[in-house]
């Protein structure tokens, strides 16, 4: 299996798992990734993902070159555009994801990264976008996902060098938000994942649509359409619940609905 899949109570752990390539995507690994969602997004138990790599050199580094040398014009486009929608899925999830970052982070893997929620990493963990070390360039949103997340000046530097940053510099650009020992790094994200996941699930899902829709608006459409997803949240049991358990000095049990 390129890719392993865990459940640990409410969060399933999905671990990229080709160590002899460093956990390089190929076709078999986004194939079984297209699967693991399909069973994710169905499944009432899951309240958030976490994705990481096998061993302690690699998350991802990146697509697999070998697939590469026999791409065109049409099968490169066909390629990415397969791999985007299944990026975009994650993106655009109802359940949160969170990237435990442990190694290598390359190419594909910061992309995949790129598309999830929160990203922590490991204190040996290495990013970058080693493209143009191939003559090619990023092709899985890594030119528009990256400068939006860090800003066009870093995101070039990484781009245009190819060069790579480590875990401290990441935390510094703002790539990843906590950087631990690499012992420590999957429990802290599954724990995190497990509180998210045990929020008001509905209020967690329109929360971070408002968030993703926004960044692509101007700020009064951004606005509004909060206002829309701040209306929504109101019709939902769990807001009733939420509010009353406040008020009534007790726990909130929320019931996802
Ligand atoms: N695709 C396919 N195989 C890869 C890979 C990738 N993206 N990254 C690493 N591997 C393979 C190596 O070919 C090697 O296989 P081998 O043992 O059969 O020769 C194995 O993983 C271990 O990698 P190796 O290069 O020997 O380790 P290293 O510690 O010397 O270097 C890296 C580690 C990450 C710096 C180096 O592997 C690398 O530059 N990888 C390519 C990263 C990249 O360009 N990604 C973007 C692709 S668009």
């Amino acid at each position: 299996m390129a890719l392993l899949q865990e459940r640990r109570g409410s969060v399933a752990i999905l671990t990229f798992n080709r160590p002899e390539a460093l956990n390089a995507l190929n076709q078999d690994t986004l194939r079984e990734l297209a699967d693991a969602l399909d069973g994710i997004e169905k499944d009432d138990a899951v309240g958030a993902i976490v994705f990481t790599g096998t061993g302690e050199r690699a998350f991802v580094a990146g697509a697999d070159i070998s697939q590469f040398p026999n791409l065109d014009l049409w099968t490169s486009g066909a390629f990415a555009e397969r791999t985007l929608s299944l990026f975009r899925r994650i993106e655009t999830c109802p359940k949160p994801s969170i990237v435990a970052v442990n190694g290598f982070c390359l190419g594909g893997g910061v992309e995949l990264s790129l598309s999830c929620d929160i990203r922590l990493a490991s204190e040996n963990a290495r990013f970058g976008q080693p493209e143009i070390n191939l003559g090619i360039i990023p092709g899985w949103g890594g030119t528009q996902r990256l400068q939006r997340l860090v800003g066009p000046g870093w995101a070039r530097q990484m781009i245009l060098s190819g060069d790579m940053i480590d875990a401290q510099t990441a935390l510094r650009i703002g790539l990843v938000n906590e950087v631990h020992p690499q012992a420590a790094l999957l429990e802290r994200a599954v724990g995190l994942a497990e509180r998210i996941g045990g929020r008001a699930r509905k209020a967690v899902a329109l929360a971070k649509q408002a968030i993703l829709r926004g960044q692509d608006m101007p700020l009064e459409d951004g606005i509004k359409y909060e206002t829309a997803m701040w209306q929504l949240v109101f019709e939902t049991e769990d807001r009733k619940e939420g509010v009353t358990a406040f008020l009534e000095k007790r726990e909130a049990k929320f019931q996802g609905r």
